[in-house]
């Protein structure tokens, strides 16, 4: 019976991340080695399936192998300074000829799996210049990443590839490492994850001195890292840049994070289906690094609630949200949260419980100079964390401006008679607010 049994509760699982997660986008920093990889076609075809079924997927390939086997193969000597290499001016046609070459394997994989994807000049790139003394020569940074140009092929089912390679806006080609494009990119597109893909475990408490709060797995297995869990290993296990890629991808993990990327997924890549078990179930399989939404989430307090107001007041004068004063939100002062940096407080919502097991999401207010950075939608998800702790069913939320958004948070439309009776009856027809849901 209980094969069955799973295997229905990981279908269930797998609906449920299909439907919260569809239209969000996820960024695979996939390194080179994995290419060479016998499993590398399964790897395509799994990434394809995701784009197919509505996901944005993003690939930054790594290309760090082949192109050190390319300038070998032409004679070409490659130095570092510290863990950048410097590009030449007569390097820099042959990195550019072994990124495009790395970038057209994963074109390869996907056209087998019926999917098509577009590699792209999608980076602008500044050159490092003379940094320590030393001319970097072609070698150069992400300035920006042209997102514009990589959404409009996300919304036609496309995967944008984006290789190594940076252009500075005078058309110069510029080398720019993979990990920071990835982390760039994740950034820039709101990326709800970043999947760092390498071969092998790295990640384990055999490797690497780990704090005590870490929990391992029988194996061994580092499954969850917090980003303070992920500090800690970094600092517990220092090695110089470029000497140790598990160290590596913990600290590209970290940076995602800090730069609003909520779970980083490493994955190894000779473990068949890596990807879709760490994406679909709750058993995983690589090392998940999160950012703590609990950190910077915390309950309002009372010297908190001008502040909230000051947030709110442009929203209730223009309408978009209901008015409220300091002793309505005071009444129900343990419904609402707030997010704060450096003790100022950023944005704000509430879960107001209604009877029938549904809760309400309301007050969601961004402060305009953090808006696009994940604000807003992490205290959505703190409430439905929290509306499922309650044990409820089902939040709703009333809006007359935010649909799409609510929408791309895995709402659907619903209608006023499912609501709780309570609710209907305080219900204003006149702000016609249209009603989203999402089932727990
Ligand atoms: C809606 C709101 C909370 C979003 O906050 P935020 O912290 O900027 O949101 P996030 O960073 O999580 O998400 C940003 C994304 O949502 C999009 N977005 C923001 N407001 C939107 C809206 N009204 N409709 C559709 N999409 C919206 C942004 O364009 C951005 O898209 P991108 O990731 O493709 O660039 C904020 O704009 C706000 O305070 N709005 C007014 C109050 C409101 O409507 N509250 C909801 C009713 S309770």
């Amino acid at each position: 019976m209980s094969k069955p049994l799973s295997q229905v509760d990981l279908i269930r699982e797998a609906f449920h991340y299909q439907s919260r997660f569809e239209g969000s986008t996820m960024v695979f920093k996939v390194d080179f080695p994995v290419t060479e990889d016998p499993l590398f076609p399964y790897l395509m075809k799994d990434l394809a399936l995701l784009a197919q079924t509505g996901f944005h997927v993003v690939i930054v390939p790594g290309a760090k192998e082949w192109i050190d086997a390319v300038l070998r193969e032409y004679d070409i000597v490659s130095s570092y300074s510290g863990n950048a290499r410097i590009t030449t001016e007569a390097a820099i046609p042959f990195v550019e000829m072994a990124a495009f070459h790395v970038a057209t394997r994963f074109m390869t994989g996907l056209a087998a799996a019926h999917t098509d994807a577009v590699i792209g000049n999608f980076v602008r790139a500044q050159g490092l210049g003379i940094t320590g003394g030393v001319d970097m020569a072609h070698t150069g940074a992400v300035k920006k990443i042209r997102i514009d140009s990589i959404k409009r092929i996300l919304e036609q089912g496309m995967i944008p590839i984006l290789p190594c390679i940076g252009w500075s806006s005078s058309g110069k080609p510029y080398n720019v490492p993979s990990d920071e494009i990835a982390l760039a990119a994740s950034a820039a597109l709101g990326a709800v994850k970043l999947f760092i893909v390498s071969l092998g475990n790295k990640l384990n408490a055999e490797s690497y001195a780990i704090p005590e709060t870490v929990q391992r797995e029988e194996s061994g297995r580092i499954g969850r890292l917090s980003i303070q869990e992920a500090g800690a290993i970094l600092e517990k296990n220092w090695k110089a840049p470029g000497a140790d890629r598990g160290l590596e991808e913990i600290s590209l993990a970290l940076r995602a994070c800090r730069q609003g990327v909520d779970r980083v997924h490493i994955i190894n890549a000779s473990e068949e289906g890596a990807v879709l078990r760490e994406l679909f179930s709750n058993l995983g399989s690589g090392t998940m690094v999160y950012a703590d939404e609990y950190e910077s989430i915390r309950a309002l307090k009372n010297a908190d609630i001008q502040d909230i107001l000051r947030l709110m007041e442009p929203l209730m004068q223009s309408g978009v949200l209901i008015r409220r004063s300091a002793d309505d939100i005071q009444e129900k002062q343990a419904d609402y949260v707030v997010f704060g940096i450096d003790a100022q407080i950023h944005a704000c919502g509430a879960l107001h419980e209604w009877g029938d097991n549904q809760g309400e999401i309301a007050a969601i207010a961004t402060d305009p100079l953090y808006a696009d950075k994940g604000l807003g939608r992490r205290i959505v998800r703190y409430l439905i964390d929290r509306a499922g702790k309650l044990r409820l069913r089902r939040v709703f939320v009333l809006t007359t401006h935010t649909q799409d958004w609510f929408e791309s948070l895995g709402f659907k439309e619903s209608t006023v008679e499912s609501l709780p009776e309570k609710r209907r009856k305080t219900y204003d027809r006149s702000r016609m607010s249209k009603i989203f849901a999402l089932d727990l």
